[in-house]
């Protein structure tokens, strides 16, 4: 726990990423994948195998950009650098680890950008639901790559937001069109982009306990991509022990080409559901990111 604040505290980061909690949840993820390295080896291998087999399809190796690269354990960088001329990696934390392994990569180059837009608004007044913009601002280099792979980012884009707005008692109504909304946002921003666009992301978590029932969750709020030539692999995100006694937690991955235009629409799936106020696409197009 001390060790965690520690490694959290000497993480360089932006002020707004630190005050959410992004940089106390890369600390968590670093531990994680470490303890559970084993457990996580079949997904990373999974995902190492569709992105490598899918670089056959990209025609331009001028550039390429990966959204939330993470640890980069999903992402065959070292292969990527040598197939394109500069390398793109976006995220809102940049741990010391993988500023090291960008560096020894060669032209590799960190973007640090809130793929949302929401961040700096709900650190400033988590009391207000900030409007959504579609679509999400994407880096400049990253619309304009050969390649954009969305890397496990668009379950997790929520994630904080909607706490922090719990914490400040909204109704779950309507943090629930808000947070469906950041997900279709990035989808949008996706379909903004110049080159192909590799989505890889985990869309279900199934929790099993010992002898009991199997209970399933939609991680991306109905607003699910479609993909040409879709792989599906299940990650073994928590065996027993790690979460809970008896307790099993998969995730359901998918991964494959984002087939343009071909998304359903969040914010206009919700009809039914309390509205949160403005935000939600209107229409195509691309911003910039803000820098965090
Ligand atoms: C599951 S991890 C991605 C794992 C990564 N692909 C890998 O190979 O290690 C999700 C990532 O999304 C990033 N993230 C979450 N919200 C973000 C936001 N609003 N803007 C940019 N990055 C964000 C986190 O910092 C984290 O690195």
């Amino acid at each position: 726990m001390i060790a965690e604040a520690l490694r959290a505290l000497l993480m360089p980061a932006d002020p707004v990423a630190r005050k959410l909690g992004l940089v106390r949840e890369m600390v968590a993820f670093e531990s994680r994948a470490r303890r559970l390295r084993r457990a996580w080896a079949p997904h990373r291998e999974a995902a190492h195998t569709a992105i490598l087999s899918a670089l056959s399809h990209v025609p331009g190796r001028g550039s390429m950009a990966v959204l939330g690269s993470g640890l980069l354990l999903e992402i065959p960088l070292e292969t990527l650098a040598r197939a394109f001329g500069t390398i793109i990696l976006v995220d809102a934390v940049f741990p010391r680890a993988v500023r090291k392994r960008a560096r020894a990569a060669g032209s590799v180059r960190l973007v640090e950008a809130d793929l949302t837009g929401v961040l700096r608004a709900i650190a400033a007044a988590p009391g207000a639901i900030p409007p959504v913009p579609c679509p999400a601002p994407l880096p400049p280099e990253a619309l304009a790559a050969d390649l954009v792979i969305s890397a496990n980012v668009l379950s997790q884009l929520p994630v904080l937001p909607r706490l922090h707005l719990e914490r400040a008692g909204h109704a779950d109504a309507k943090i629930g069109v808000f947070c469906e909304r950041l997900v279709a946002a990035h989808l949008h921003a996706l379909e903004g982009a110049r080159g192909d666009v590799f989505f890889l992301g985990d869309v279900e978590r199934e929790e099993t306990r010992t002898g009991g029932a199997c209970e399933r969750y939609d991680l991306v709020y109905g607003v699910c991509p479609e993909l040409e030539a879709c792989k599906t692999w299940w990650w073994d995100l928590a065996p027993p022990g790690e979460e809970g006694r008896g307790l099993r937690v998969r995730h359901k991955v998918r991964a494959g080409f984002l087939r343009r235009a071909g998304l359903s629409d969040g914010a206009g799936k919700t009809g039914d559901r309390e509205d949160p106020g403005p935000g939600g696409c209107t229409g195509r197009g691309s911003v910039s990111p803000e820098p965090l």
